[in-house]
Order: C-alpha cells, then sequence, then structure tokens
C-alpha cells in the first residue's frame, strides 16, 4: 500500500542534527537535513550523477553535498554546485524533494515529491497545554499499516493486556456509536464504569463512569480517548510511518491530565505503556509471519469489529489519492451504526 498526497513523521527532531539522515517512508530511501535556518528538507537519497546516496555525504552551509563527487544540492532538489565547474550547471538533474515541516518535536514529510501539500501535518493533542503531561515512545512493528493501526484501536485489552486496563472478569453492557466521516472514522463506547485494570486505577482512583473514544484519522494515526468525571482525561495518539510494507515506525504520545500530579503519574505509567507496546509487538509479529505461512491475509468480521472494515475503507480511498492531506473539518458523518457489546 502506497498512500499519496500524506503527511508522516519521518523522525524526532532530536535524531536530526548537523549530518545527513537517511531513512525510509513507503519503500522510498530519503535523506533528510537541514537548510541554512536550520529548517528540515527531504530529498531523494539518490544522487542523480552516479547514484550514490546522498545520506552518506553532508550538509554544508545549509546544502548537501554527495560525498562521492561534490555535487551540491539545494533544499529543493536543485544542483547549487558541481565542483570543478566555474559556474552553477544549467542543465544538471535536480533531486526529487519532498516537503518537510517541524512540529510537536516531529519533522513530517510529505508522500508525493515535488507536490504542493493539500493541508498541515496533523497535531498532537494537548501537548505542552496546561494541566496536561506528556509521555513519548516509539517502536517499530513488524506489521501491515491496516493491522497495525486496527490493533492499536480494536478491543482485544482484557485478554492481550489482561489486567493492564481490563480484566476478564465483570462485563457491562454498554453501547457503541460507529462514525464514518470522509477523513477519519471513530467508535464512541458509551455506559462503562471504570475497569478494574492497573492502568485504569491509575487514571481514575476514585472510579466513575468512564467516556471512551477510539479514533482512525487518515493517514496513520489512532487514537484512543478516555474520560473519567472531569478531573481524569488521557488520550493516546499513534501517528505511524509505513517504512516498508511489513516495518511500521509507532511514534506514540499520552498526553494525559489527572487528579495525581503528572510528574508523580508520569514514571508510573511509563513501563505500563511500554508493556503494552511490546505485548502489541509480539502479536503482530506473529500475526505477518502466519500470514506468510499461508500465503495471504484471511478476514472474519462480526459487528464487534467496529474500526477495522472503516479503517480499510478509508485507507483504501487514499491509497486512490482520495483524502490522507489531514482534517476536513467536523462535517455530518458519511456513515453511522450502533452496536452493543459487553466489555
Ligand atoms: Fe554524487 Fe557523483 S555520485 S556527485
Amino acid at each position: 500500500m502506497r498512500l499519496p498526497h500524506a503527511w508522516f513523521i519521518a523522525c524526532r527532531s532530536r535524531d536530526l542534527r548537523d549530518r545527513p539522515l537517511g531513512i525510509v517512508m513507503q519503500g522510498t530511501p530519503l535523506v533528510l537535513f537541514r537548510g541554512a535556518s536550520g529548517t528540515p528538507a527531504a530529498l531523494e537519497d539518490r544522487c542523480p550523477h552516479r547514484n550514490a546516496p546522498l545520506s552518506a555525504g553532508r550538509a554544508r552551509a545549509g546544502e548537501l553535498e554527495c560525498g562521492y563527487h561534490g555535487w551540491r544540492f539545494d533544499p529543493g532538489g536543485a544542483c547549487a554546485a558541481v565542483p570543478g565547474l566555474a559556474r552553477r550547471p544549467e542543465r544538471a538533474p535536480r533531486v526529487p524533494a519532498f516537503a518537510c515541516e517541524e512540529r510537536d518535536g516531529y519533522v513530517w514529510t510529505y508522500s508525493t515529491a515535488d507536490a504542493e501539500p493539500r493541508g498541515p501535518p496533523f497535531r498532537f493533542p494537548h501537548l505542552g497545554e496546561r494541566g496536561y503531561a506528556a509521555v513519548r515512545r516509539e517502536i517499530t512493528v513488524r506489521s501491515t499499516l491496516r493491522a497495525a493501526l486496527e490493533n492499536a484501536l480494536d478491543v482485544h485489552t482484557a485478554f492481550l493486556h489482561g489486567g493492564l486496563f481490563r480484566t476478564r472478569g465483570r462485563r457491562a453492557e454498554i453501547e457503541v456509536m460507529v462514525r464514518r466521516h470522509r477523513d477519519r472514522c471513530e467508535a464512541e463506547f458509551r455506559g462503562e464504569p471504570r475497569p478494574e485494570g492497573l492502568a485504569a486505577r491509575l487514571l481514575a482512583p476514585r472510579g466513575g463512569m468512564l467516556a471512551h473514544v477510539d479514533r482512525f484519522i487518515l493517514p496513520s494515526v489512532a487514537q484512543v480517548e478516555y474520560r473519567i468525571g472531569d478531573a481524569s482525561h488521557l488520550v493516546v495518539t499513534t501517528a505511524m510511518t509505513p517504512q516498508e510494507d511489513e516495518a511500521i515506525r509507532l511514534f506514540s504520545v499520552a498526553t494525559f491530565r489527572l487528579p495525581l500530579p503528572g510528574w508523580l503519574v508520569a514514571p508510573l505509567v511509563t513501563p505500563v505503556a511500554r508493556r503494552i507496546l511490546s505485548q502489541d509487538a509480539r502479536m503482530l509479529a506473529l500475526q505477518a509471519d502466519n500470514v506468510a505461512r499461508f500465503g495471504g491475509e484471511r478476514f472474519a468480521n462480526t459487528e464487534l469489529d467496529v474500526l477495522g472494515p472503516q479503517i480499510a475503507r478509508l485507507l483504501e480511498a487514499a491509497e486512490r489519492g482520495d483524502g490522507g492531506a489531514g482534517p476536513v473539518g467536523a462535517a455530518a458523518p458519511e456513515h453511522e451504526h450502533r452496536v452493543r457489546m459487553r466489555l
């Protein structure tokens, strides 16, 4: 799957310093470097002269110098100098360039070369907002984008993560509203008492009713939002970067406001988040291996798989170029239905 006109996180801001950085996005090798003002730039990681990887070169005065014969390229991909030539070459081929933007501590890169972005990159909610603390994590999983998104949003907490958030004990019957917009889909869970697992107790020590929304936002953001009463609010947002067909880099940001101070909760939440991520990564790798063993995917859905089919539909539209540039707005949903389940 290749999604055109989509913003993906290329790297953390702090990982792009004064040296070029090679990454892979949707199977395409890219080189990142900082221009004269420190603004990040992204080019195809291939010198047009003799195919050397530009990531093996160096950044000089805001330009990227190939490590082989020293051709230099500006952040827009134009050849700025060929050593030994008296003046700037008129017909030197350029390198395909990808729009870049730095926000929230990440470098975002647009997936279509030499294109004006159709919208801004995604913005992580509540980052830096008064009263909110944040915990960030990154991990690479062996999985397709679709499977990784569904894993972040389907309800498997009582089994794969048993005891951390939900337990297998008492189950409450709740109502789920499922909505699909042009650029996103969401499942809103209504009427659920606070679960009994460790993370849920940390979130709301005094209990209460849970307001819970799972959300997929094109092109690759999975978001889980919990509110318990007025005091507790947790949003776990994961922006996924497809590096290869089965290598997805996850950039997760948990932003939360709790009755307990953030400095006290963050060290408690961090090991729980790490445990959940590693359990998911292990299951996704097992799933990918089994798909390979059987020579392809096969899915069986029930009405409890509330978001999986909607995610697949949105991704297919984005692959055709319909969507993927970022939020379109809170227009009326294209589709809406209601499901009852026991959680
Ligand atoms: Fe890059 Fe020759 S291969 S300058």
